[in-house]
This record gives C-alpha cells, sequence and structure tokens, in this order.
C-alpha cells in the first residue's frame, strides 16, 4: 500500500469513529482538567496531542503565544494558566473558535485568550508577533484527488504537506527576536525526513522535546489506530513527537 493511501485509512478511520461515537461527551476531562468539546471540533482524547507536555514549552517565558488549528482551545488555555498575557488561538473551524473562547471562559483566562476564525494567518493583526507558535496540525498526507474542504478533511488531511510549509513559513515573519515554533507532529509511512528537510530549507534548528512511539501510546491511540489499520501497510512506523524549531542566524547560531 502506498503510504498516502495508508494515511487516508488512518484518517478516514478516525472520522468514521467520530461520526459513529455515540458516547462523546461534551465535558471531558484531558491533562487534569475539564474541557467543553462542541460538535465538529477535533477531539483531543482520539489521539494524544502536545498538551500532554505542555509543561516542557517555556510559557512562563513568553508574553505572547499563538495557538494554530486551535481546536477545543487546550494549549492556548494552558499558555494563560502559565502566565502568558496575550494568546490567540486562530481557527479554519468557526465552531473551534467557539470552543476555545467557552474553554477560557471556563477556566477564567478570556481576558487573555482571544479566537479567531482563520484561514492560516489571515485573521493576523497588522504589527502582531509571538515568543512562541504552536500547532497540532492535520499531519496526514491524503491523495490531494480525495481531499475537500469539509470541516473533518480540513482537521485530517495535507495533501504534500502544503498547509505546514505554509505555517512554517509564515511563523518566521510573526516571531519576536528569540521566539520559538513548537510543532505536534506524526510520521508514518511517508517522509520521515519531512520536518528536518523543511527545517534545514527555512534555517530552523530542530529539536526534539518528545518522542512517542505507537507501541508506547495509551489506549486512546489504540482505539484511533486499531490493529487492521496499522497492519495494512508493511514497516508502518507511526510515532509521534513535540518538536521545537529556533530559527538560526547566517552562521548556524541559534537567534536569541
Ligand atoms: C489535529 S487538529 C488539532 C486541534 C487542537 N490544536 C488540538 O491539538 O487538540 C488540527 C486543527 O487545525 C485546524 N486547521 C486545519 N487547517 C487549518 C487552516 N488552514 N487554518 C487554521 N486552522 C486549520 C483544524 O480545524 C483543527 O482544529
Amino acid at each position: 500500500m502506498e503510504a498516502r493511501d495508508f494515511e487516508l485509512l488512518i484518517g478516514q478511520n478516525i472520522i468514521d469513529k467520530y461520526h459513529s461515537d455515540v458516547s462523546r461527551e461534551s465535558v471531558f476531562e484531558w491533562v487534569g482538567l475539564e474541557w467543553d468539546l462542541l460538535d465538529d471540533v477535533w477531539p483531543p482524547i482520539y489521539s494524544p496531542g502536545g498538551e500532554l507536555y505542555a509543561d516542557e514549552i517555556p510559557f512562563v517565558e513568553m508574553s505572547s503565544f499563538l495557538e494554530m488549528g486551535c481546536g477545543v482551545g487546550i494549549m492556548s488555555v494552558l499558555a494563560a494558566l502559565a502566565g502568558c498575557r496575550t494568546v490567540v488561538g486562530l481557527d479554519i473551524n468557526p465552531a473551534a473558535v467557539r470552543n476555545t473562547e467557552m474553554n477560557a471562559e471556563r477556566h477564567s483566562v478570556a481576558d487573555r485568550v482571544t479566537a479567531r476564525e482563520s484561514d492560516l494567518y489571515s485573521a493576523i493583526r497588522p504589527g502582531e508577533r509571538f515568543d512562541g507558535i504552536y500547532w497540532n496540525p492535520p499531519f496526514l498526507d491524503a491523495p490531494e484527488d480525495v481531499v475537500d474542504s469539509s470541516i473533518w478533511h480540513e482537521t485530517m488531511f495535507d495533501p504534500a504537506y502544503s498547509k505546514l510549509r505554509r505555517f512554517l513559513r509564515g511563523a518566521l515573519d510573526l516571531l519576536n527576536p528569540g521566539g520559538r515554533v513548537y510543532l505536534w507532529f506524526g510520521e508514518a509511512l511517508g517522509n520521515p525526513s519531512l520536518i528536518g528537510d523543511l527545517a534545514e530549507e527555512l534555517g530552523l534548528q530542530l529539536r526534539t522535546i518528545k518522542r512517542l512511539e505507537l507501541s508506547a501510546v495509551p489506549e486512546a491511540l489504540a482505539d484511533a489506530f486499531p490493529d487492521h489499520v496499522v497492519n495494512a501497510a508493511e514497516h508502518a512506523q507511526w510515532h509521534l513527537h513535540l518538536l521545537e524549531l529556533t530559527p538560526m542566524t547566517r552562521n548556524g547560531a541559534a537567534l536569541t
């Protein structure tokens, strides 16, 4: 099976699970806190995300933080709770914007967290800059001709990683000096050198903060990637990782 067909199968499996999941609660517990979950917003409990390792991100050193594709807004709220004064959550899905606002209100940080509907950086205002920019992107590289603009395809798929490329390029113009990009990303069969190659092309120093092997994942992930899906491709080596990308100077030193 081709790598992209395998990624399509994984994504479709998660979408089907979402639509048949009658036990999905409108309030769920995650990272020790309660969160509202609106319909048609990515439920983090389907697959662990970078928020599990939020304490590895130096929010205390940041005064401004941008969460791309904020979904229910967990990382935005955690950044604000950790002391970050200005947090912006952006999402192409209007339900995710509302959901992030609800969770900011639930955790009493609505005065610091602003959520906006945005296609990547389209809703960024002139002059806005950030100390940290994070995304848990749609990281399945499905074939372009099967992907549409429905919310679930936008959430799951990024044919040829074109969104990811635009996200990283755009981040470079929006970081304050010393700022960093954080990315939660997974690679199955296709393109394991993608992030390293992109980092080199864009002059970013890449550091792996956490790496999670499929064999070590909690039950929630095993549900999302059942054996028959994972075994559909030989040599599938799925892993997830939290990455830090730091802009470098021309001589290769990290900018501070
Ligand atoms: C895998 S979900 C992650 C959601 C949330 N950050 C989390 O970790 O739970 C990817 C998110 O990116 C959003 N997204 C996809 N394409 C986007 C785009 N072009 N601009 C902004 N957000 C986008 C989706 O709507 C979705 O909320």
